[in-house]
Formats: C-alpha cells, sequence, structure tokens
C-alpha cells in the first residue's frame, strides 16, 4: 500500500484502451483511488494516453508496470482472450486486480484466475459498473427480501449498433462478440437475481462475417426454478433492459452502469398479482459506475470481503461457464448442461 501522505490505492492501467478513459474520468473524483500510470504496447501511446488523461506514469510494456513497486492494484481493460493471462501475471506481480468484464472467455480461464489470486494472496475481481450501483443492490435486496415473491421468469436485453469494422468486438480471435460484449450483462445479471448458476442453456445467434456472434439469443433453466432468457445484439437500437417476475410482484430496470444525474436508473416495482400495475418507482441515487466500482474494490483490500458490492468469485466463476455454454449452444444448435 501506498506509504505517503496520500494513501490512495494506486491503480496502473494495462493497456490504452478506450474504456480507460472513462474509468479514469470516473475516478477522478475519489478520495480513496487513483490512477497513477498506464501501460501501452507503445511507449508514445502510453505517453500521449497519459498526456490526455492527466495521468502521472507512462510505460511502453505491461511488464514495466507490473514490475512498479508503487502500483498496488492493476485495472485490466485488455481484450477479452487477454483477461485470464494478464490477470494472472499481475497476481504473480503482488498486484490485487479489478479485470474489465467478460472476467474470462470460459469457465477454466476464471478457475485458473482466482487459483492464481489465492496463491498470491491478492484480491481478483470481475468489473461490472452497474452492480457497484444503488439500483442494483436495491434489485438485490428487493429480489432477496421477497418483494417478488418466488422468480419464475425474467428476461434481460442489452444492444446497440457497431458498424466500426476494425473493433475489438467484432474480431473472433480476440474474444469478440455480441455475448461476450453485451451479453454478459444481462448474464451477469440474471446470476444475481437466480443465486445461482443455470443447470442448462440453449441459444440461438446470427453471425458477423466476422465469425463472431453479432445477435444471440439464449435460454437458461436453473435448479430453483427460474427460467430466464437473454438477448444482446450489434445491430439494434440502442436498449438495455430487465424484467424480473415472480409469484408475487415484478420488477422492471434500466440497470445502467452510469446515472447521469439528469436521467435516474429505472427500477420499478409492481407488488401483488393485478393485470394492470401500477409499477411503483423506486428512487434510487444516480453515479457513476466506475468510481463506485473502484472505491469497493479499495475497500475490499483495506477492509474484506464484505465490503465489495460486485460479483463475488463464485459468481464470477458461474458467469463465465454459462458464457461459454451459451457460445457453445449457439454454434452446435444444441443445448448444454452445465455441471453442478
Ligand atoms: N465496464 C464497461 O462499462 C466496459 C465498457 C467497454 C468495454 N469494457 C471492456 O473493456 C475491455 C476493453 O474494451 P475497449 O472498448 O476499451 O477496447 P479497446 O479500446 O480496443 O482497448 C483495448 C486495448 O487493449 C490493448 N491490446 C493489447 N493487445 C491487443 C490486441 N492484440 N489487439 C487490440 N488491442 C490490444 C490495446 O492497448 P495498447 O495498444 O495501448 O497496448 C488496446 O488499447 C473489454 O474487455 C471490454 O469488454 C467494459
Amino acid at each position: 500500500m501506498n506509504t505517503s501522505q496520500d494513501t490512495r490505492l494506486r491503480i496502473g492501467i494495462l493497456g490504452a484502451a478506450n474504456i480507460a478513459r472513462a474509468f479514469i474520468s470516473g475516478v477522478a473524483a475519489s478520495a480513496t483511488v487513483r490512477v497513477s500510470a498506464i501501460a501501452s504496447r507503445d511507449i508514445d501511446k502510453a505517453r500521449r494516453f497519459a498526456n490526455a488523461t492527466g495521468v502521472q506514469g507512462a510505460y511502453g510494456s505491461y511488464e514495466q508496470l507490473l514490475a512498479d513497486p508503487a502500483i498496488d492494484a492493476i485495472y485490466n481493460p485488455l481484450p477479452n482472450v487477454l483477461h485470464a493471462e494478464w490477470s494472472i501475471r499481475a497476481c504473480e506481480a503482488g498486484k490485487h486486480v479489478l479485470c474489465e468484464k467478460p472476467l474470462a472467455v470460459t469457465g477454466g480461464e476464471a478457475r485458473a484466475m482466482f487459483a492464481a489470486a489465492r496463491r498470491h494472496g491478492v484480491v481478483l475481481v470481475e468489473g461490472f459498473p452497474y452492480r457497484a450501483q444503488p439500483h442494483a443492490l436495491k434489485l438485490k435486496e428487493l429480489v432477496t427480501g421477497g418483494a417478488i415473491g418466488r422468480v419464475q421468469t425474467m428476461h434481460a436485453a442489452f444492444g446497440f449498433t457497431l458498424t466500426d469494422e476494425a473493433n475489438i468486438r467484432l474480431n473472433p480471435t480476440l474474444g469478440g462478440g455480441a455475448l461476450m460484449d453485451l451479453g454478459t450483462y444481462p448474464v451477469s445479471l440474471t446470476r444475481l437475481v437466480a443465486g445461482e448458476r443455470p443447470t442448462r442453456v440453449q441459444a440461438l445467434a446470427r453471425w458477423h462475417r466476422s465469425g463472431v456472434d453479432q445477435t444471440l439469443v439464449a435460454s437458461m433453466e436453473h435448479a430453483g426454478g427460474l427460467l430466464a432468457q437473454i438477448s444482446c445484439s450489434f445491430a439494434t437500437t440502442a436498449h438495455r433492459q430487465a424484467l424480473v417476475v415472480g409469484t408475487a410482484g415484478a420488477i422492471q430496470t434500466t440497470y445502467p452502469n452510469h446515472a447521469p444525474v439528469d436521467r435516474a436508473p429505472v427500477l420499478q416495482l409492481k407488488r401483488g398479482l393485478a393485470f394492470d400495475g401500477p409499477y411503483e418507482d423506486i428512487a434510487v441515487q444516480a453515479c457513476d459506475g466506475f468510481r463506485a466500482e473502484a472505491e469497493s474494490f479499495e475497500r475490499l483490500i483495506r477492509l474484506g470481503p464484505g465490503h465489495w458490492t460486485g460479483a463475488s468469485s463464485d459468481e464470477s466463476v458461474d458467469i463465465a461457464l454459462t458464457l461459454e455454454a451459451i457460445l457453445e449452444s449457439a454454434r452446435s444448435g444444441q443445448p448444454i448442461t452445465i455441471a453442478a
């Protein structure tokens, strides 16, 4: 940890990623975390990025950043297929890791990542900014508190239009595809609501000419009774919505990552069995998801597991197993059973 007067957690970023800019600006006002350095495979790019974002340190390789003793933790926003390798290397270097979603593209990778974190005595978590938001915490409280009875069905969707052919999301060798990018959100929301991983999944996809899934829908069956459906697409208008339906009520939400003060997140609750509602608005504070997530990550390191609001290691392993199974089902056309 930082021994100078400034006790903020010192975060180093692997890769001059687009999302790293949003992360840096999100945490800029934090009193507990700060971004201290950025590493790129190209030192000029690292310097330009550092200048543009006000970050102090710039490195021309990821290895150099991991070797810096003045870095406490790593934020990993590399392409999805590099999450496992570089998060494990960060753990080996004794750094705590906040890794972008999806933590891994297979369940096996996710398990290996958590094993590395345990071996090296560091904290590793998957970043889902929406999970640190008051609306997600409230949704979890409502569901687990029985506000809508036993959850029977849920539908969660996320999509937008992506046309940039050079984007990593359309590159099959980098872990691209609508599921691994957008589908991670509805899959993780389903895991949050279900409290367990699905036992069986079945998926259909439309494929982009690059080979990645461009639009995908999947059904998931859970031992506890929940039947869930998710959809994700790079070929639709921007949308992000979820409907969670139980034996005694329903919740609808936009479960956003970030909620500008002038656009509060939608979280609505209908109690009872009547057909036409009403849905009552649940007031939840608006905030930047990256800041909330990074501050929760800092509390997790300093104070322990009860202070982390995001996905637990079990949840992240389940999410990775589910994503892997859904993709296998979409490719094979067969339902896939996920081992207990
Ligand atoms: N939580 C969220 O709200 C959110 C939003 C968007 C994205 N994400 C996640 O963040 C990650 C990055 O997304 P992004 O849109 O920011 O990606 P991006 O702009 O393409 O950045 C990825 C970075 O990875 C580095 N990299 C290393 N090897 C690479 C390779 N072979 N090809 C391309 N880049 C390579 C590059 O940095 P250098 O060239 O500097 O080394 C590049 O800038 C993804 O995992 C995505 O799922 C999360």
